[in-house]
């Protein structure tokens, strides 16, 4: 187990400063992402957080999860560069996007402008977005959609979950956007 303690000024998302709170949803967030693409655990799995902010990190490190790989992305450059230089952890990563964000970015530039981002394509098990979208101006949603768009394998699960009555109307909401050209 390794903890890393990450100063309350760069902290982003969850509830600042309350630790087990971020702990014990992220235990539980993490677990739910492995289950809903079909697996027991994320052994394996190439993992994007966009929108990463610093409770993965932790719980990651501090519980030691098995994670393939896990490539933490933000617009928060000072905890980009904090997480950086802090994790010594080859499956994790982290890089800075430049993307404009009313709350979080004022000076970045629009979404829409962005051509791609600097990971391999195609090579991503699973994508998650926790409370970001909750930030992005609706106009963002397409454009962030449309940008992660490359990066993930095809989604097998997906068609999957289709097959069951309950899942349906959300799963075909999910393949609607993923499929935006
Ligand atoms: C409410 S926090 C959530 C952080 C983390 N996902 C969690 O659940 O703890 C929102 C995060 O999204 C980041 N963010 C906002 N707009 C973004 C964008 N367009 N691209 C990437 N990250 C963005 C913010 O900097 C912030 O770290």
């Amino acid at each position: 187990m390794s903890s890393l303690d990450v100063p309350t000024e760069l902290q982003r998302g969850g509830r600042v400063g309350h630790s087990d709170d971020n702990l014990a949803s992220s235990l539980w967030l993490l677990d739910r992402i492995a289950q809903l693409s079909g697996r027991e655990n994320l052994a394996g799995a190439a993992v994007l957080d966009m929108g990463c902010g610093n409770k993965f990190t932790q719980t990651i490190l501090r519980e030691n999860i098995a994670i393939g790989s896990y490539t933490g992305i933000d617009v928060y450059r000072d905890l980009i560069e904090y997480l950086q230089s802090s994790v010594d952890d080859p499956r994790l990563e982290y890089q800075h996007v430049d993307i404009h964000n009313a709350m979080y970015n004022t000076e970045g530039k629009p979404l829409s402008e962005l051509t791609g981002l600097n990971v391999p394509d195609a090579h991503f098990d699973i994508v998650c977005l926790f409370s970001v979208f909750t930030h992005l101006a609706p106009h963002d949603y397409p454009a962030m959609l449309k940008l992660l768009r490359p990066y993930i394998k095809p989604m097998v699960y997906w068609y999957s979950a289709c097959s069951s009555m309950k899942w349906r109307p959300m799963a075909r909401g999910i393949l609607r956007a993923f499929t935006i050209s």
